[in-house]
């Protein structure tokens, strides 16, 4: 069958499932079974190249499982997170490209962190998921020494191959499976000596399941839904262990959904450790993250505001 005749059948079956990006879906999905860039596709695509019987029955198979709304990440087990392409499949959140914003404000305070001398600095992704924030600073911020907490064994099994294939792996990332609410013991003697904390934690209230098939269906439930009053309970436990992790002067963020963004800024405002919250605005102008900074003082002090 011709390439071009194969897209256009794979496109109108996809626009009559109601997927909302049935070309892109499409030419994605050929160019994963043909082993082809999207560039390349086109070109053969105008060509007249000839698709075999084995590659059309293939791409089909992609399309009908597409249509019955599987994320397309699962169906080529990749998903694209700033420099990398991730692993990702069953079990493991597929990662957002909002999330790409949160390690862009990480990277910045990682090299403010440099300016002030501190040349290898600790930091710490609560609920790494497939490892796509930890992995993505690793990539791109060599220097960094990166720790990562979960607490689902698939996504362990995930983050663990992104790890994996990073170039200097073994003394760059280390994956600990656990709860992030105990990431304080988790840690061990590392807590208080962390740099900086982020995290994009499940956020997503109880009555609000998503519309999406794919997100409902698909994305495991220990990934989207918060607990607590507003879906805040996670994201407060964070804020917590962000308090236990930290040293003084060292920063935290948070990813969150936009609603969230003024209750997160008057939690964090109201403990007597944080200073200088800060809502920070993602591509599209929504307040989805915040950050704030454990005060400069002394240990000891930390210790007696805590009692
Ligand atoms: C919204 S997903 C984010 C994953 C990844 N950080 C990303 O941005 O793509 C939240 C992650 O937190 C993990 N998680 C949920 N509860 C947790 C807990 N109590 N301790 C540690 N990880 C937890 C979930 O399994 C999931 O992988």
């Amino acid at each position: 069958m011709e390439l071009d005749h194969l897209l256009r059948d794979a496109v109108r079956r996809l626009a009559d499932a109601g997927i909302p990006s049935p070309r892109a879906d499409a030419e994605l999905l050929a160019s994963w079974v043909l082993g082809l860039s999207r560039g390349e596709l086109a070109l053969k695509a105008l060509t007249g190249l000839e698709v075999s019987g084995a590659d059309a029955e293939r791409i089909s198979d992609l399309v009908a499982e597409r249509c019955r709304r599987v994320p397309l990440q699962h169906l080529t087990g990749s998903a694209p997170f700033r420099s990398l392409e991730l692993r990702v499949g069953p079990g493991v959140f597929i990662p957002r490209p909002e999330t790409e914003s949160v390690v862009e404000a990480v990277l910045g305070q990682l090299r403010r962190l440099g300016e002030e001398g501190i040349r290898r600095p600790r930091i710490v992704d609560l609920g790494t998921g497939s490892g796509a924030i930890a992995a993505a600073v690793a990539a791109e911020f060599p220097a960094a020494e990166v720790h990562a907490v979960e607490l689902s064994a698939e996504a362990v099994a995930w983050a663990r191959m992104n790890f994996e294939v990073l170039p200097d792996h073994a003394a760059q990332v280390t994956l600990h499976h656990g709860d992030l609410r105990r990431s304080p013991e988790l840690l061990g003697e590392l807590s208080g000596t962390f740099d900086v904390v982020v995290s994009n934690p499940p956020y997503i209230p109880a009555d609000m399941v998503p519309t999406e098939v794919e997100v409902r269906e698909h994305d495991p439930q220990m990934a989207l839904y918060g607990g607590g009053e507003g879906g805040l309970e996670l994201p407060f436990a964070v804020v917590a262990a962000a308090e236990e992790l930290l040293r003084p002067g060292g920063w935290f963020i948070m990813e969150h959904a936009e609603l969230q963004a003024g209750p997160i800024a008057e939690h964090c405002a109201a403990q007597p450790l944080l200073e200088s919250v800060h809502t920070h605005r993602d591509l599209t102008g929504r307040d989805r993250a915040t950050s704030a900074v454990l005060a400069r003082a002394q240990r000891g002090d930390v210790a007696k505001w805590r009692a």
